[in-house]
């Protein structure tokens, strides 16, 4: 069952024993051809089998009939839900369903036999899915869940690569706290203490005195010590550093970058949509200029939807979905009070009560999906923020360096992944937008 991906033998196909994918199969209306997978589900009468085959690529229903001849028919029979499969039969249209196809089985062939898959067509718990996530990949929801995400990756990428970003790395291994100490995973690093990244941002600093526009794309780690509906303890976050770029224009590259990000997923991942029961038309509205309100709007927001807000006040979840309710796009916040945010935020120049600060909400209440903001340049203010907040100057000292040889206005954002494909599939929680989750209570599997 060789494949060779190999350009110098011809196109990207399987060879050796070459099989079509069911995603192909519009294209071979008439022809025999060979499928490899997995059984889906089974319908069978006395004289008729119906097998849903799933390849990854897609579903198709495989009739085996006398004509499939009698070892095949038992075969039929007798074969249960996830044993893997070869089928050879003739494509055709299905008799019903416009646009849809169906095989009529001339050779059906045992690959391996499962028995007793334990996730059955009927409804189980969360927490019996979530210690079988390794299977509950193959069922169709998940799968579409993670094609969704998959496209948002790949809008991401095209996104930066297209408007002249480098990429560039950062270490998963740090001495530094980015996002506050609160939320740090600590690990020995021969013998020193070492952290898990919560945000690969000061690296991208680094790299915009080097290159201009930078951007990371990787795991961050946070331990995040409660349960909540968007909070994962590993998630990935992308993170674009521009040098010479101020909140204005850093708000406007994460509006560009969300719009991209959810046409891509419309154009390219509308069946899985559909699958998923979203309503697109909400996604469709998603267009720049998104609007932008300052902080202190958002709590007088608050405040005439009958919620007793005060400034000063942290936004949770319940805020963040009462202000993001009233737009029908996402909304970007900014300027927040300075008290609220990490270290490295630069100050309103006119008024440092203020960090020049942005989140980006999504639309109905899936939260926080980007933070970010300009960056303090000067350098005995930075010096001072880090002692405020209690950080040991030593493990800074190189990022101080960047103000001290050349500083330079810059500023960007943090992009989480699991939060828009929350938002883009429509879905309650973040657990199922990561292939395999990590959160307070769950390492496996
Ligand atoms: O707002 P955050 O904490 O910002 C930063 O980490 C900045 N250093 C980014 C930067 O400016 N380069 O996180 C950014 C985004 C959030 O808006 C959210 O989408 C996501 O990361 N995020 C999480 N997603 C899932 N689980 C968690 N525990 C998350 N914490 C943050
Ligand atoms: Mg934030």
């Amino acid at each position: 069952m060789t494949r060779c991906w190999c350009s110098h033998r011809g196109p990207l196909k399987s060879r050796g024993m070459s099989a079509t994918s069911i995603a192909e199969l519009g294209g071979r209306v008439g022809e025999t051809v060979t499928l490899r997978g997995w059984l889906y589900n089974k319908r069978s009468s006395k004289k008729l089998h119906f097998l849903e085959l799933r390849d990854g690529t897609g579903t198709v229903q495989c009739i085996v009939d006398n004509d499939s001849g009698p070892s095949s028919f038992e075969l039929a029979g007798s074969v249960a839900q996830e044993s893997s499969l070869e089928v050879v039969g003739e494509v055709r249209a299905h008799p019903k369903r416009a646009g849809e196809f169906e095989l009529g089985v001339r050779e059906l062939k045992l690959i391996a036999r499962a028995e007793d898959y334990p996730i059955s067509p009927k409804e189980h718990g969360t927490d019996f899915l979530m210690d079988h996530r390794h299977l509950w990949l193959r069922s169709k929801r998940q799968h579409a869940i993670l094609r969704v995400r998959h496209a948002i990756i790949q809008a991401i990428r095209n996104f930066f690569d297209e408007h002249g970003f480098v990429l560039i790395d950062a270490p998963v291994f740090t001495p530094n706290a980015c996002e506050g100490t609160s939320t740090l995973f600590e690990t020995d690093y021969h013998g020193d203490k070492a952290y898990l990244t919560q945000s690969g941002q000061l690296y991208m600093e680094a790299a915009a005195a080097a290159f201009g526009k930078v951007y990371c794309f990787g795991p961050t780690f946070r331990a995040e010590k409660s349960k909540t509906r968007r909070h994962l303890a590993e998630f990935w976050m992308v993170e674009p550093e521009v040098a010479f770029l101020d909140l204005a224009g850093d708000m406007d590259l994460a509006e560009a970058l969300v719009a991209s990000i959810v046409e891509h997923v419309l154009t390219t991942r509308r069946p899985e949509l559909t699958l998923l029961e979203r309503d697109v038309t909400k996604l469709e509205s998603v267009r720049a200029p998104f609007p932008r309100i300052r902080y202190d709007e958002a709590i007088q927001l608050l405040r005439d939807a009958g919620h007793d807000a005060k400034f000063g006040d942290d936004f949770g979840g319940d805020e963040e979905t009462v202000i993001s309710s009233k737009f029908d796009r996402p909304v970007i916040v900014h300027r927040y009070p300075e008290q609220l945010k990490a270290f490295y935020m630069k100050r309103d120049p006119e008024n440092a009560g203020l960090a020049l600060c942005m989140d980006m909400l999504a639309p109905e209440g899936y939260g926080e999906v980007i933070g970010g903001g300009q960056r303090e340049d000067d350098l005995e203010r930075l010096e001072q923020a880090i002692s405020k907040h209690g950080l040991p100057r030593s493990a800074f000292a190189w990022y101080l360096d960047l103000r001290r040889y050349g500083s330079f206005p810059h500023a960007g954002f943090g992009l989480g992944v699991e939060r828009t494909v929350a938002w883009l599939c429509g879905l309650p929680h973040v657990r199922e937008t990561i292939p395999f989750p990590r959160m307070l209570n769950r390492l496996a599997p």
